[in-house]
């Protein structure tokens, strides 16, 4: 029997995973997450991560598929560091102004072994700030001969659950890029999700999975593997690879963010931190500010971006959004379909748009004019339908023509199927196809932000590519879309359902800034499809879902019927001095409350889903010692979106910051509260 032994222990440490070894281990500065680094089988090396001793992420592999190979067996580590900082710095506008970047930092080199098939070693960094709020690891290619490229086919980075999770997602590669309903599945259903993905674990921690920083890179969506594993899958590239950088090379910073409650999520700085400074200057050119806009009508089918009969871009039209705007204090007017190429089927065909001058019943200049004499800005709009390069090709003279006539906010569109924006390397060359996400348009965007940053512009993305907190580095970068916004309460098919804020505050916003288009207080979208939300809940909507730039999105003669509401949406602040998550749940509810600078004026905001809420809530986020009049805005007895979606009521009160309100949400409803002090 004996001789047989050695062969037997061979096979069952084959079947058996080998212990795996401690590598490095990093803990955030309160000591509230701790990461820690191994090395398992076959020399691949994992992360896990644990919080106040409990695991939440399980032993996760670290690696890529390059062009040359499998990068990640035989990976040794040669050295590790480790350093400590905190900076508070300062955000020239945002949902707070000052932000504390306080982390501990883990740095591991690691070498593959001679003999793994080549006649080099490959080297990389992983680089772990562990906060006590979540962490964010980055692999860094430093320079080395052997590899002055790398052509990364797949990224296996994962995220392995440590425990059963419930997880709130959105699909990828789906033909409609963000705009899908957040669907409530156990992770183990997911299949393959955009980031920012929400879960909440069985022991009730709240998780977030997401990146930062995505620069000159794909962007990463989560694939899931066997059993609750979760693994990067990037974005294709036109030419089939992911992305292709000569080294040394960052890739962006992949987050995990983790607290209790989903409002630790939502307060998060995670990854505004995890950013690169501003590197485009002083931004005080760019003004928060509420607009209004030729747009909801486009979407109801009572105007057209085509010209014709019922031309919404005409220069009288325009002039009445002006003359509202200036009596109402909103500072910008958005004009859609101001410039030739809407008329046809402008969707399947983005090459006939002229972003260099405006339709013939458009006067540009003269409009300009007229709404500077009344201190209002026009606001720009470049919907390109994808037909991107010939969209860059314009884009100096198009910029130019906007800063020319005062012009400082851009919105851009990017209205096609997911996979088929058109790149085209030099005129008249092939046209190739690219995905929303992918290297190439992270590259786009920034070559936009760029151009119109040197303009004094500031850019509003649609269809865009996701937030990954790069705002930080490019402060004109002030708002994006990238979620069913607004405009699927006009034809959604199906609309967005009554919880669809309160997934989003702890879904998509966890990324930033949305132009979500709040305010329709008609309630009705296309043909008299009512809206899934109360009077009352729009006015909230403007505390909840933080964009610097917020759309009055409804159309003037709607404001004119509901003077008290309007009210509310002209007085709302848009910039803040702080911002905090006062409850919720994701998908059920959430209360913000806000700070405006400079005038020392508090709003709070709070939305619901289709069920009644009364949230008994302490006004201690006020400031202490004062005393101020708080303007409610709430749903009126009986009201619900179904059947009594306008009642609503209004009433002051004076309180302090040791008084309690009590929030009542009626089905699909919401509270809107402004706090003006009193001395
Ligand atoms: C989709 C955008 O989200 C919407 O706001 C815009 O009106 C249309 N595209 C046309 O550009
Ligand atoms: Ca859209």
């Amino acid at each position: 029997m004996l001789p047989f032994l050695p062969a037997l222990a061979l096979l069952l440490a084959a079947a058996l995973p080998a212990r795996a070894d401690t590598l490095a281990r990093i803990a955030s500065p309160g000591d509230v997450l701790a990461v820690t680094l191994e090395s398992q089988h076959e020399g691949r090396i994992a992360y896990r991560v644990e919080r106040k001793g409990q695991a939440v992420i399980a032993p996760s592999r670290l690696g890529f598929l390059l062009g040359d190979g499998r990068l990640e067996r035989n990976v040794e580590l040669v050295g590790q560091s480790s350093s400590s900082f905190d900076e508070t710095w300062e955000q020239p506008w945002g949902e707070r102004r000052l932000t504390r970047n306080h982390y501990n930092e883990l740095r591991a080199s690691f070498e593959e072994k001679a003999g793994a098939g080549r006649d080099y070693p490959r080297r990389f960094d992983v680089v772990f700030r562990v906060y006590d709020d979540g962490i964010g690891f980055r692999y860094e290619f430093p320079r080395q001969a052997a590899m002055p490229q790398a052509r990364i086919r797949a990224e296996l980075t994962e995220f392995t659950l440590a425990r059963p999770a419930t997880a709130w997602w959105i699909p990828a590669f789906e033909w409609n890029r963000e705009e899908y309903l957040y669907q409530r599945t156990p992770l183990k259903e997911i299949g393959t999700a955009q980031t920012p993905l929400t879960l909440r674990d069985d022991s009730g921690l709240h998780i977030s999975i997401h990146e930062a920083a995505l620069v000159d890179y794909a962007g990463m969506n989560l694939a899931r593997g066997d059993g609750d594993v979760l693994r990067a899958a990037l974005t294709p590239g036109g030419d089939g690879v992911a992305v292709v950088r000569t080294l040394p090379f960052n890739t962006p910073w992949r987050t995990i963010q983790i607290g209790e409650k989903a409002a630790d999520l939502a307060e998060s700085s995670l990854i505004l931190n995890l950013n690169e400074p501003n590197a485009i200057g002083d931004v005080s050119w760019f003004t928060p500010a509420k607009y209004v806009g030729v747009w909801w009508s486009l979407h109801l089918e009572t105007e057209t971006w085509a010209t014709g009969p019922k031309h919404g871009a005409t220069t009288e039209n325009t002039k009445r959004y002006i003359d509202f705007a200036a009596a109402n204090g909103f500072r910008g007017v958005l004009v859609e379909g101001w410039n030739p190429g809407w008329d046809g089927n402008w969707f399947a065909d983005g090459g006939g748009f002229d972003f260099t001058r405006p339709t013939a019943d458009f006067d540009l200049p003269a409009l300009a004019r007229y709404g500077a004499g009344k201190g209002v800005h026009l606001i720009g709009h470049h919907e390109t339908a994808c037909a991107v390069s010939h969209y860059e090709r314009q884009l100096p003279a198009a910029l130019a023509l906007y800063a020319r006539n005062g012009v400082d906010v851009v919105k851009t569109g990017y209205v096609c199927d997911a996979g088929d924006i058109q790149r085209q390397d030099e005129a008249g060359g092939p046209v190739r196809r690219e995905w929303h996400e992918g290297q190439w348009m992270s590259n786009h965007h920034l070559r936009v932000l760029r151009q119109a940053a040197a303009r004094h512009i500031a850019i509003n993305s649609h269809e865009p590519i996701k937030d990954t907190g790069l705002r930080r580095t490019y402060p004109n970068w002030v708002s994006r879309e990238g979620a069913r916004g607004m405009e699927f309460a006009a034809w959604g098919n199906p609309p967005n359902p009554p919880e669809h804020e309160a997934t989003l505050a702890f879904t998509r916003m966890l990324a930033g800034p949305m132009d979500f288009t709040p305010g329709i207080v008609s309630l009705k979208g296309r043909n008299g499809q009512p809206l899934r939300s109360t009077l009352a809940k729009q006015l909230a909507l403007y505390v909840v879902l933080y964009s610097p730039i917020q759309m009055v999105a409804d159309l003037p003669e709607h404001y004119a019927q509901h003077p008290d509401a309007f009210q509310f949406i002209k007085d709302v602040a848009v910039d803040w001095e702080e911002s905090h998550v006062l409850d919720g749940e994701v998908g059920e509810y959430v209360t913000f409350a806000r700070k405006a600078r400079g005038s020392g004026e508090w709003f709070l905001g709070s939305v619901g889903d289709d069920h009644p809420h009364a949230l008994d809530t302490p006004l201690s986020f006020l400031d202490p010692g004062r005393r101020y009049r708080a303007e409610i805005y709430r749903d009126g007895d009986g009201a619900n979106w179904r059947d009594n979606p306008f009642a609503f009521a209004r009433e002051t009160r004076e309180v302090g910051n040791g008084d309690r309100i009590t929030l009542k949400l009626a089905p699909g409803g919401g509270a809107a509260i402004r706090f003006v002090p009193l001395d």
